[in-house]
């Protein structure tokens, strides 16, 4: 079995793979070369890409949310344990499925134990991916105090526990070393032939659109110019990397953001799809911007 995201994350990049494969750098890929994510978030571009490159001899990944990469923790180290967790608590949750007051009852017992950080990683992470399963729209936001606010999701009989994805990410992610922190804590991973995958929270599109607390620390215009001056920096030491980001021109033709911030790069526009939106109307086609400094 091919392991995919365990999770539901805003901004999975499973639509975008395509294009970024057409992107990758060739001269650095046909030849053993060690991988980086600083943004991994559920990882669909990370299980693509050891999937497809056998040449990949390291990966790292990184993430500022704690949560998140403990779940990647817990999934490489106690597995079995987490799905033994998980299929009681879908059980028990898939007994409730008539009763709406017995499952909303059930939810905001676990989201409340979930806030304490009290239980064990194991447990945590149990709680983290039950709340990703059974709340709305698979989201994840979180107020100042790090407390996770979502309500219960519409969902009937959701699966909360994915066997055998669960085990097959494990078994991938034995080869991988996992990071939690700033994106910029993954410089000293590189070595002389290594690739940067950066998949940072987006550029809002609109005001109200604003899509972008996933973690307690906003990703503001500042942080992404910060972003830019980190690509610069391995770019001058030699690494090469591709980003993605929301195209704001598409949305207002004067709004050069992007285009004057990577003006000495590649910028390349391309369709993709978001999955995320809790307007159905919302979920049509966007432009999106792949920025690279491969030639
Ligand atoms: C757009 S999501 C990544 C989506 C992911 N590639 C996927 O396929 O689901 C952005 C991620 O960046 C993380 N993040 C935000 N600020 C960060 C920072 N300063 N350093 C590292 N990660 C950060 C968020 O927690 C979030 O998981």
């Amino acid at each position: 079995m091919i392991a995919k995201p365990f999770l539901k994350w805003a901004g999975g990049k499973t639509q975008l793979i395509e294009q970024i494969k057409n992107n990758l750098p060739q001269n650095t890929m046909n030849k053993p070369f060690t991988y980086v994510e600083p943004f991994v978030g559920s990882g669909a571009v990370l299980f693509w890409m050891i999937e497809n490159f056998p040449n990949m001899k390291r990966a790292i990944i990184n993430d500022i949310n704690t949560d998140l990469t403990n779940s990647y923790l817990t999934i490489k180290n106690d597995v079995e344990n987490l799905i033994d967790i998980l299929t009681k608590w879908e059980k028990e949750y898939h007994k409730i499925a008539e009763n709406q007051d017995k499952k909303k009852e059930y939810y905001y017992e676990k989201r409340t134990l979930f806030n304490t950080r009290k239980s064990n990683q194991t447990k945590q992470t149990a709680l983290f991916i039950f709340l990703n399963r059974t709340c709305f729209n698979g989201l994840y936001r979180v107020n100042r105090k790090n407390e996770f606010n979502v309500p219960i999701g519409s969902y009937k009989k959701p699966q909360i526990c994915n066997e055998p994805n669960l085990r097959a990410v494990s078994k991938v992610l034995q080869n991988v070393e996992i990071l939690n922190g700033d994106y910029s804590k993954t410089l000293k991973y590189a070595d002389e032939n290594t690739f940067f995958y950066f998949d940072p929270p987006y550029k809002p599109l609109s005001e109200t659109s604003s899509f972008n607390s996933y973690s307690k620390d906003a990703f503001d215009d500042a942080e992404q110019i910060r972003l830019k001056e980190f690509c610069e920096l391995l770019n001058q030491k030699g690494h090469q990397w591709i980003l993605s980001n929301s195209d704001v021109k598409g949305k207002n033709p004067k709004d050069n953001f992007f285009d004057d911030l990577y003006a000495t790069f590649n910028i390349l526009r391309v369709n993709a799809r978001r999955s995320i939106n809790a307007n159905p109307q919302k979920r049509g086609k966007l432009t999106e911007l792949l920025i690279t400094n491969i030639l």
